[in-house]
């Protein structure tokens, strides 16, 4: 949840971390701190509140180090404060420490280490690891190169839960030692520098070849080196892997924000995704999975697991698999799936789905279906992140870095990746085929048809501005429209702090119904042309008791009873969600910038929720 750089090489470290941290904001942003290592010993600067705080603190721009640790915070323990901010320091101030994720035994940790002296000064789970580290420096007695590196190892040994840690120490001027279980960290590779990151684009500017790390790998850092231990501090060889994302993708481009931008590139984003997978007259090939018949009947239940916007996906992806496939598919959110002793056995496939690839919930439910025995395949936007290491398969989305906290075009390439890979196994099991080639034609279509629904958005701006000061708004949908309203309903609730709720439009009469009074807004979708006659009578329910309803089709109907009408481009049914989610992003982004509100960086909210 919070972000983390570092960086050691020839530079001035403080401003290249403070860049970093301004682009890993998204991650946190309640407290930011630095710590570098200077002639004098180990400096820390750290505030509550922004990062833009920290850059104004007085004597940031004195620091010369050359190495240095950086964090931007997302309070878990101990609430934002500038004494609860990273970094933080061991007793005898010979370390810094930088941490993402939570300690779990951090009380007894603690425990243990003021019994043996040791006084803490911040509420926070993070301070018990410089103490710990310096608890086991001081008990070694061999003073050899690698004694920094077994006092960070018998500490981390020690700690239960999760953690991305940068270290230094006053005593190893030139290193600095990094490791990660259950949180992200990767490392790029300059000239005679290497940078350190909680994920690649607050470093992309600076190199596009990384080190991808796994669980408890210790990393020792020089500036023209990287070693690499295993748990047991066996040395271990590592190559770098090149990332082809351009910076440019990861800033925005002269739009006002990230999220705007990111709207509007879902275009390409679904281009980027439907990659070379097919073309209308030949069969959807994943060279990730090679799946035979034989493999694929095997599976008698598929679940789809995943949190927020991304299990709004699955929601298609179930559609489309039960549909074109005829498998039982459910869809489950992981944070309920992981405690619930889910019926998931040899006989289940399970799919997950993280645009970051590191939210904790959904990684643990993979670690539980891999233990009863699934099968698993992970669908992540980011090359070599968490979920897909831990993953039997991995496919990937295309969306390129999707910055803002509200996830926009990660959606849209999901829902249109997992129709590919229903449509992918319905081929492999002979099902359907006169149906899947006329879906194949309408998924090619659908990046101009992205580009037509996206002229509409000044009409959807206009309406944002007559509905921004309510208090409630209402999304309704049957069938595939209600996952859209799903998704719509926590985009605007996400961004712009209204109060929302999404139902089955079906459902409304057995008690919704008795909130909508006279000026009450509700946003109906109507995209399913066998449904959309039972959606325009629970509709009209609304109307005939004085709700706006604003209405997102694609069919051609009587329009005349509604407020607000947005037609957008037809299509089948199973990819509809990807043309008429788009207004709805549009709406909720309109109605956030009218309100005056940050709408990248929400509140409350982390773009990757890296603890459970
Ligand atoms: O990175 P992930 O796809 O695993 O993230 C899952 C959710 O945290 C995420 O979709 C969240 O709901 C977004 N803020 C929605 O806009």
């Amino acid at each position: 949840m919070c972000g983390i750089v570092g960086y050691i090489g020839t530079q001035k470290a403080s401003p290249i971390l403070i860049n970093g941290l301004m682009r890993l904001e998204y991650r946190g942003y309640d407290s930011a701190g630095i710590s570098t290592i200077e002639k004098t010993g180990i400096s820390i600067m750290k505030d509550k509140g922004r990062v833009k705080n920290l850059y104004n603190l007085d004597g940031i721009n004195n620091l010369e180090g050359t190495i240095g640790i950086a964090h931007t915070r997302w309070a878990t323990h101990g609430k934002p404060s500038k004494e609860n901010s990273h970094p933080h320091t061991d007793n005898s101030k010979t370390f810094s420490v930088v941490h993402n994720g939570i300690i779990e035994n951090y009380n007894e940790l603690r425990k243990f280490l003021s019994d043996n002296g040791y006084k803490f000064y911040s509420q926070t789970d993070t301070e018990v690891i410089p103490n710990l580290v310096h608890y086991y420096y001081t008990k070694d007695s061999n003073n050899d190169d690698l004694k920094f590196l077994r006092a960070v190892k018998n500490a981390c040994n020690d700690l239960k839960g999760s953690f991305a840690i940068e270290i230094i120490c006053k005593d190893y001027p030139d290193n600095m030692i990094v490791v990660r279980k259950d949180s992200p960290l990767v490392i790029g590779k300059g000239e005679n520098e290497n940078y350190i990151s909680s994920d690649i684009p607050a470093i992309l500017s600076f190199t596009r070849n990384f080190y991808l790390l796994n669980d408890f790998e210790f990393v020792v850092l020089s500036r023209n080196d990287a070693k690499f231990y295993d748990k047991n501090l066996k040395p271990i060889h590592k190559e770098t892997q090149t990332i082809e994302w351009n910076t440019a993708s990861a800033e925005k481009d002269g739009y006002d924000d990230y999220m705007l931008k990111e709207i509007y590139e879902q275009p390409n984003a679904i281009r980027e995704t439907i990659g070379a997978k097919f073309s209308e007259n030949s069969k959807c090939e994943f060279d990730e999975l090679n799946f035979t018949k034989d493999f694929l009947s095997k599976f008698n239940k598929i679940y789809i697991i995943a949190c927020g916007t991304a299990m709004h996906a699955g929601l298609a992806g179930k559609n489309a698999i039960e549909k074109l496939c005829k498998i039982n598919t459910e869809v489950d959110i992981a944070s309920e799936f992981r405690y619930r002793d889910p019926l998931v056995d040899d006989k289940s496939l399970c799919i997950f789905i993280s645009q970051s690839g590191e939210t904790a919930d959904t990684i643990a439910a993979l670690k539980l279906c891999k233990e009863k025995g699934a099968k698993t395949i992970a669908i992540s936007n980011v090359i070599g992140s968490s979920i897909t290491r831990e993953a039997d398969y991995s496919i990937y989305t295309h969306a390129g870095p999707e910055i803002a906290v509200a996830s926009t075009k990660a959606y849209t390439s999901q829902v249109v990746l997992l129709v590919i890979l229903a449509i992918y196994f319905a081929e492999i099991l002979g099902l359907n085929s006169s149906e899947l080639s006329s879906l194949k034609k309408e998924i090619l279509e659908l990046p101009k048809k992205i580009e037509k629904t996206l002229e509409l958005s000044s009409d959807i701006k206009d309406f944002s501005k007559k509905v921004y000061q309510e208090k409630d708004i209402f999304f309704l949908g049957r069938g595939i429209d209600e996952t859209v309203a799903k998704e719509g309903s926590l985009k605007l609730k996400e961004i712009s702090y209204i109060h929302s709720e999404s139902y089955a439009a079906g459902e409304l009469k057995h008690g919704p119904i008795a909130l909508i009074e006279n000026g009450v807004t509700v946003v109906s979708i109507m995209t399913d042309p066998k449904l959309v006659e039972k959606t325009i009578s629970n509709i009209q329910e609304v109307v005939t008791r004085g709700a706006k309803t604003l209405v997102i089709t694609n069919q051609n109907i009587d329009t005349s009873m509604f407020d607000f009408v947005i037609h957008i481009p037809e299509t089948s049914p199973f990819v509809s969600p990807i043309l008429s989610i788009i207004p709805l992003q549009l709406f909720s982004y309109y109605i956030s910038k009218e309100k005056g509100l940050d709408v990248d960086k929400p509140r409350n909210l982390a773009k990757s929720v890296t603890v459970e």
